[in-house]
């Protein structure tokens, strides 16, 4: 497995309990500034393991979607500050690695025609035709039944075209999810389903997820760690039974509120 990233990098390592060898997602010093020179996001490091759920929390405002976008190259993030399976991102093909990187946005937004040809659509871009069986089944893992697959997605609701987008992402057998406040327009039983199917694919595909939620419920359900991110700064990591717990003043103050 190739590791651009050098051994004196490991100093800059963030401390994330795992049982497996290698991250499936590594960040190195990670900054950005805005074109007013505000600090975005400031000197990150930390590895995803294979299979884990990290949860992000923090303030409106603090860097969380932008951190997201820099894991698939939404925001094109500095050569040498992310690496996936060792491999620095800006040196891969970024169709390629979005596909398996795949981002779950909080509003979705789909292509005109019904909800199979959204769901087919990542297959069939790879000369990949979905089978009928095979639509069904990622219509499940994103809780809908099968009487929405001939439907137009015009008709639907945003919860509904939300799972329809989880749907379409999973297609496409990501290695990561990115997930951006994504189960923020559903009911709280749609939400149980799909934490539930997110977390078996976790457990049986190694899928590993990056997971921003303003609930703090959600993420001591899903997480397998905690970070805590103000003002572009990651202030704390916390497993989520320590989370009431946390220290520092600004993620005190914000768990305070939530
Ligand atoms: N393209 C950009 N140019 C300049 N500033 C930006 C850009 N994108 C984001 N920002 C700024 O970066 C900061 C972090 O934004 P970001 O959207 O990552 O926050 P967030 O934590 O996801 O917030 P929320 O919880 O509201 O979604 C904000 O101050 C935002 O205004
Ligand atoms: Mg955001």
């Amino acid at each position: 497995m190739a590791h651009d990233y050098t051994e004196q990098d490991k100093d800059h390592l963030l401390n994330i309990p795992s049982t497996k060898s290698y991250p499936k997602l590594s960040v190195r010093r990670l900054s950005r500034r805005a074109d007013t020179g505000d600090t975005i996001l400031s000197n990150l490091s930390f590895d995803v393991f294979p299979g884990a759920v990290v949860g992000i929390i923090g303030p409106s405002g603090s860097g969380k979607s932008t951190l997201l976008r820099a894991l698939n190259r939404l925001w094109e993030p500095p050569a040498q500050t992310i690496f996936l399976d060792g491999q620095d991102v800006t040196k891969l093909d970024v169709i390629a690695l979005r596909r398996r990187v795949g981002m779950l946005f909080q509003t979705p937004c789909l292509f005109e025609g019904t909800v199979s040809d959204n769901v087919r659509y990542g297959p069939k871009l790879r000369g990949k035709t979905l089978e009928d069986g095979e639509v069904l089944a990622l219509l499940q893992q994103a809780d809908l039944d099968s009487s929405f697959a001939d439907k137009p997605v015009h008709g639907l609701s945003v919860g509904q075209s939300q799972r329809v987008a989880l749907a379409r992402t999973l297609a496409n057998r990501p290695e990561v999810l990115l997930l951006d406040e994504p189960t923020s327009s559903l009911d709280p039983v749609s939400t149980q389903n799909i934490e539930a199917s997110l977390l078996k694919l976790c457990k049986d595909k190694s899928l590993t997820l990056v997971l921003v939620s303003h609930s703090i419920n959600q993420v001591q359900r899903m997480a397998d760690v905690v970070f805590l991110l103000v003002n572009g700064q990651i202030v704390e990591i916390v497993t989520p039974g320590e989370l009431e717990n946390a220290s520092h003043p600004l993620a005190r103050q914000f768990l305070d509120a939530s």
